[in-house]
């Protein structure tokens, strides 16, 4: 596995495993045998509903807490200092963990001011190791940026080759915010596996689609989380550090951006609203 340091210094794997949609009852499945293959780190949020099950895995596989690296991601409605201060608790809980690696505010709504601020304090009594933001698009990771005491150690959007977040990547290094990918198959939308031209770039490299498409993000220096219940395919995914792409290929693949979201945008006041009604 290879790591990056963080703007705190700390080291995180360049590659994990993300649990989205993955079932309670599966997932401490799933995470055994992600631990199995090698994976370290771990991508949960509490809005996932398996936090329980990641907690299970990680205290019954047979790797040693400090090799892994674990994170959680605060939900909106856990928003506010006095909320999240008490879900940090819960979820510290959950995971059956004395400290979280990474903690993420999962949604740039309701107060995240407040809710960075607990994650702040956390940060500094010693128990998160890092704390950072996702979905947090240019404009409001400047403006975090500009007035939180800590800054962000990482920020996990939405990239993938059809959209792969050139501005927000330019700011994010501006600030030195680490760019981690969520759904970086775009969660196979757009026939995303039978793409042609990652089909051809893969058939020179005698590599996958997905290897293609992780390589490329890599190389693009983006941290990627992908998400398979499938052994088989998690030890597919894990397999890219034996191979470069030319810059040619990565030319060729940087045309695939569409540079839009395949999924809502974040500016959209009905997602909004949908996204901060869930908890009502
Ligand atoms: N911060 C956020 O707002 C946010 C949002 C979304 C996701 N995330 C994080 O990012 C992680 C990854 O994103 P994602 O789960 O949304 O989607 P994704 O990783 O882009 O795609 C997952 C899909 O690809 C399939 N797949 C995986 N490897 C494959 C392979 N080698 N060949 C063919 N199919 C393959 C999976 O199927 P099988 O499982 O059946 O193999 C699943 O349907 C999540 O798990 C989560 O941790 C964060």
């Amino acid at each position: 596995m290879e790591y990056i340091t963080l703007n705190n210094g700390i080291k995180m794997p360049k590659l994990g495993y993300g649990v989205y949609q993955i079932s309670n009852e599966e997932c401490e499945r799933c995470v055994l045998d992600a631990i199995d293959t090698g994976y370290r780190l771990i991508d949960t949020a509490q809005a996932y509903g398996n936090e329980e099950a990641v907690g299970k895995a990680i205290n019954n596989c047979i790797v040693p807490r400090e090799e892994l690296f674990i994170t959680t991601k605060v939900w909106i409605s856990n928003g506010g200092y006095e909320n999240a201060k008490k879900s940090l608790e819960e979820s510290r809980k959950k995971l059956g963990t004395e400290y979280i690696d990474l903690v993420l505010i999962h949604q740039p709504f309701n107060d995240y001011y407040g809710t960075y601020r607990a994650m702040e304090e956390a940060y500094k009594e010693g128990w998160l190791r890092a704390i950072g933001v996702s979905n947090f698009y240019p404009d409001r990771l400047v403006d975090l940026c500009q007035f939180a005491e800590v800054i962000p150690a990482v920020n996990q959007v939405e990239t993938h080759v059809f959209q792969q977040q050139k501005v927000a990547h330019e700011y994010m290094k501006k600030y030195g915010v680490q760019h981690q990918s969520w759904g970086p198959f775009a969660e196979g939308y757009k026939d995303f596996f039978a793409n042609p031209v990652l089909c051809d770039i893969g058939n020179k490299y005698g590599k996958s689609v997905a290897q293609i498409a992780l390589r490329f993000l890599l190389q693009s220096d983006v941290v990627v989380i992908p998400k398979s219940t499938h052994k088989e395919r998690m030890a597919e995914n894990m397999n890219v550090f034996d191979f470069v792409l030319g810059e040619a290929d990565m030319d060729t693949i940087k045309k695939l951006d569409e540079e839009t979201s395949l999924f809502f945008s974040h500016y959209d006041p009905t997602i909004v609203e949908m996204l901060t009604g869930l908890h009502r």
